[in-house]
């Protein structure tokens, strides 16, 4: 096997373990799971900033049709956006993420455990599809091939939505001057108190690789990028934490609104929407 394949199932096999292991398992105190505790801050405001945004792209999807595919949905298919739909395909490699998807679609639901870099679908088959924050847990060299796949499976006419990240933005440069400063007050204090400190509990490692958009998605003649939304879970703690999350999220939503183009250069996820021919 060739060093690019190895890493390319060993990525698949690691984050296929940390969901059945960990992410998908439910949190201990929250009525939620362990990587939404990771990944997302979760009080109201948050919750419903994350839902609206996502909601907004909806409109895409038009009239709906008979086949959604929720492409990595995990243990959170996106119900309201595939509303409009007979049936939501679920895909996921997470047979822990299928179970819990089971439990809230039920029968307006199909249940696949599968690689998105090989679906078992044939082509033009669905009227609608959604990969929300799974492609950049794909491994990086196959995350352009996993991208052409989807576009292969959607009818003519139909749009494909990637929710995904980008790393040329604001948000993106202060959490990495954020994390340096971090590291080095750790070292600090292990010097310090000449012994090792321990960050928080953590979790198992989850791999992701995040390409510039553009260049992810530049195969293709109908693509929209725009900006999904500007936090990310440690801007809405921070801001949580200083009550203002209230009073900033309406600012916000009202320019992600008016300039999601603009915006991109804010906010680190991106929604990449492609429309097939
Ligand atoms: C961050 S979760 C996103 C879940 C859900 N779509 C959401 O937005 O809340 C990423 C999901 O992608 C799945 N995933 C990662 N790589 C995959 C692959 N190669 N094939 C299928 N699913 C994959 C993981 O198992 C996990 O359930």
């Amino acid at each position: 096997m060739s060093k690019r394949a190895e890493r390319t199932s060993e990525v698949y096999k690691d984050v296929r373990d940390f969901y059945d292991g960990y992410g998908w398992k439910s949190a201990e105190k929250n009525d939620c799971y362990q990587a939404e505790v990771l990944h997302e801050h979760l009080n109201e405001t948050a919750r419903a900033y994350m839902k609206s945004n996502e909601m907004r792209y909806s409109k895409y999807y038009g009239d709906g049709g008979r086949l959604f595919l929720d492409a990595g949905c995990g243990a959170e298919p996106r119900r309201e956006m595939s509303s409009a739909f007979a049936k939501c395909v679920c895909a996921d490699v997470s047979l822990v993420g299928l179970k819990e998807s089971r439990k809230k679609l039920k029968d307006s639901g199909l249940y696949v455990v599968a690689d998105l870099a090989a679906l078992p679908f044939k082509k033009k088959s669905f009227d609608g599809i959604l990969v929300s924050h799974c492609v950049y847990h794909i491994d990086k060299d196959l995350q352009p091939l996993v991208i052409r796949e989807l576009y292969k499976l959607a009818k003519p006419e139909k749009t494909i939505l990637i929710f995904y990240a980008s790393n040329r933005n604001l948000v993106s440069v202060f959490q990495a001057v954020g994390i340096k400063t971090y590291k080095l007050v750790m070292l600090l204090l292990r010097l310090v108190r000449r012994k090792r400190v321990e960050d928080e509990k953590t979790p198992p490692p989850l791999y992701y690789y995040i390409h510039n958009p553009f260049k992810l998605t530049r195969a293709f003649d109908e693509v929209d990028i725009t900006c999904l939304r500007i936090l990310t879970r440690w801007e809405t703690t921070a801001l949580a934490k200083l009550k203002l999350l209230k009073l900033v999220v309406p600012l916000l939503s009202f320019l992600e609104r008016k300039f999601p183009h603009l915006m991109l250069y804010i906010g680190k996820y991106v929604t990449i929407r492609i429309r097939a021919q």
